[in-house]
This record gives C-alpha cells, structure tokens and sequence, in this order.
C-alpha cells in the first residue's frame, strides 16, 4: 500500500523551544508511528534568506541546523522511520518553486498575514519579493513529496492553504499531479511574558535544550497574574501563562487542579505554583536531554541523517519533477543545477 506522505519543517534560525513542541512537534512525533503515513522533514535554510540575506545569518544556518536536527532525535523523531532533508540540496525545489510562481497572484500573497508581520520583525523597509513568495516556495516544500499533511502551527495555516490553491490549480491547468495537502495545526503557547506567542525573536521561550536551573530561571520570571500583590489574594487561572504551562506540560492533572482551586481562592503563592512547574516542565524534558546528549556525543550523526535524507528526497523530486514535466509538456530535466565539473549539484547551498 502507498503511504499518504506528511512533510513539514523549520528554519535553521536557532534551536526549537517549547512553543515549537506544541505547535507542531508533538504531532509529528506522534504521527511517526502511525503505519498509514510516511514523514519528511525539512530544514528549510532557502526560506531563511527572505528575512535574512545578509551573510552574518547564512554563517549561521550550519550551526542552527545542526542544533535542530538534534532537537528533532531529542523529541523522538526516528531516523530510520522519517527524511530528514536541507531544503537547499533538492534541485527540484528551485524549479518547482519557479513554476508555482505563475500560479499565484500578487494580491493573493499581499493577503496572506504573517508576511507583513516577519517583514516588521526583520524590520525591513518594504516587502522583498522573495518574502512575498515565501508561501509559494513552502508549497513547493510541500508538494515536491506530494505530501498530503502538513503539521504546522497556526501562523502557517494561511500558508498551507495557499499550497491548496496552487496544487489545485496546477492540477487543472495540467494534469493530476498533487493532492491537496491539508494542514494539521497545533496548538499555540503563550509566551513566558504573557505574550500571545512564545517566540525567539520575542525572548520569550524556554528552549527543549534549556538545562534545569535555566528553566527555573524563567519560570520564576514568568508573567503571571498581575492584580495579585500577595499569596492570600485570590488569583486569575485563566489565562494565565504559569497555569495555561501547567495544562500544557504537568502530567498531574489532580495537583494541577488543586493548584488552581488554591490559587482562585488565595491559597497558594504564585513562588510555589511556579516551582511546581518548573519541576513538571524540567521532568518533561529531562529524557529530550538526556537523548540530545547521547546524539550529540555521536560525531557525524546528524551530518549522516541529513546526507541519506537528502538522497532519499531527491529520488523523490526526480520522480514528481518529472511528473510535473511531463504534465507540463516539458522536456526534462529543465533546470538540473550542474556543477564545474559536470556532476549534478549534490550539495545543498549550505549544508551537506
Ligand atoms: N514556514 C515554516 C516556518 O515557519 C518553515 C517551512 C518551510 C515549512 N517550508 C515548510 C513548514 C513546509 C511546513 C512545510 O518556519
């Protein structure tokens, strides 16, 4: 039986944080085992260039990589089930994405909001044209293994449905090629500021590689309910962050219900709520260190994972490119990068 495909990724611009736990690593860890999919991940390092081109940032992204594919191992993504792959390394992209370009309309990606707000977070003057195109290149990500799930979090949703459109209209101006991929989005973490997003940019995170003391750090930090000017007041639970974490990351549903109650009712001091979740969240992470280590103590691992996961994705792009092509009326291969020395390109731009 042909296994339906999920394929979804991060960019290399720093380790993965907690926020990324809820809002997509979790369901990719879970969806691993199930026997009715195959997954692929990518590390997207072209898609960092839309808000970073200078080249401090690209020095960067081999060390970022590097840190996120132990994160992925951390988590529990099995390298022997799942392709973990550098997005810079499938000539099939570069092509792929040029072709999806005349599928979509300017004013379609002028609509899509989480543009305009990377664009203000790179502070950039006005919109690059690449950024503009940042959700036409994430469906070539996406349609290249013909994936049919895409496990993302809620700030890629519009980017996901821009990846319908175009593989629905590829579809009807050509011939049957892809499905329409369908988001799975995860769940959205508060930032430890009380911010609507725990983000990287926003300082606001604790990282799956944060070690304990670190973690205790910034959950004593963490914005709680600030009406609250002693442990005899009653507080507010909902929505607060140091509860919301509770719900999120302390297995012990019963003490965090008594926690909440004592809370509602002036109980319980917001020091020592806190040191139960900094106890909940570090035991949470103790195995993803523990497993982080032992990878990263295995010199050439990941250089390896992402080495045969290039491979196998390439074999996979040839394989719809070549579909694509033939949809098309192309001759193949249009656009194979080839290097001096006549090989086809098999490094990526950055990476392996
Ligand atoms: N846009 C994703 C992010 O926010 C990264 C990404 C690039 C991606 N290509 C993808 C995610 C394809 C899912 C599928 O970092």
């Amino acid at each position: 039986m042909n296994k339906k495909r999920i394929l979804t990724g991060d960019r290399p611009t720093g380790q993965l944080h907690l926020g990324h736990y809820v809002g997509s690593l979790a369901n990719r860890v879970r969806l691993q085992d199930d026997d009715d999919y195959e997954c692929f991940f990518i590390i997207a390092d072209l898609h960092v260039l839309t808000t970073k081109p200078e080249k401090r940032y690209i020095q960067e992204i081999r060390r970022h990589t590097h840190e996120i594919v132990l994160d992925y191992l951390a988590v529990g993504i099995d390298p022997e089930q799942s392709t973990t792959f550098v997005q810079s390394a499938i000539p099939g992209t570069y092509e792929l994405n040029l072709f999806f370009e005349m599928l979509v309309s300017v004013p379609r990606l002028e609509r899509v909001p989480s543009l305009k707000d990377m664009a203000r977070d790179a502070q950039l003057q006005s919109m690059p044209f690449g950024l503009l195109g940042y959700p036409v290149l994430q469906a070539a990500d996406i349609l290249l293994p013909r994936a049919h799930l895409v496990p993302v979090s809620k700030d890629n949703e519009a980017h996901v449905e821009v990846a319908r459109e175009v593989a629905r209209r590829f579809n009807r101006l050509y011939d049957t090629v892809f499905p329409e991929p369908e988001g799975l989005i995860g769940d959205v973490l508060v930032g430890t500021d009380g911010q609507t997003k725990a983000s990287k940019s926003l300082d606001n995170v604790i990282y799956l590689a944060d070690d304990a003391e670190t973690v205790e750090r910034k959950v004593q930090r963490m914005y709680t309910d600030p009406n609250r000017a002693s442990a005899d007041v009653p507080g507010q639970v909902e929505g607060n962050p140091v509860f919301i974490y509770h719900d999120a990351f302390n297995p012990d549903k019963a003490e965090v219900e008594t926690l909440k109650d004592r809370y509602r009712k002036g109980k319980v001091g917001d020091v020592a709520v806190k040191e139960r979740l900094a106890r909940a969240i570090n035991d949470f992470l103790d195995p993803i260190r523990e497993r982080r280590a032992r990878y990263a103590a295995q010199t050439g691992l990941v250089e390896e994972i992402i080495h045969h996961g290039n491979q196998r994705m390439r074999r996979e792009s040839e394989e719809t490119m070549r579909r694509v092509r033939e949809a098309m009326g192309l001759q193949a291969p249009a656009l194979t990068p080839i290097s001096k020395d006549g090989h086809a390109l098999l490094a990526g731009l950055i990476y392996c």
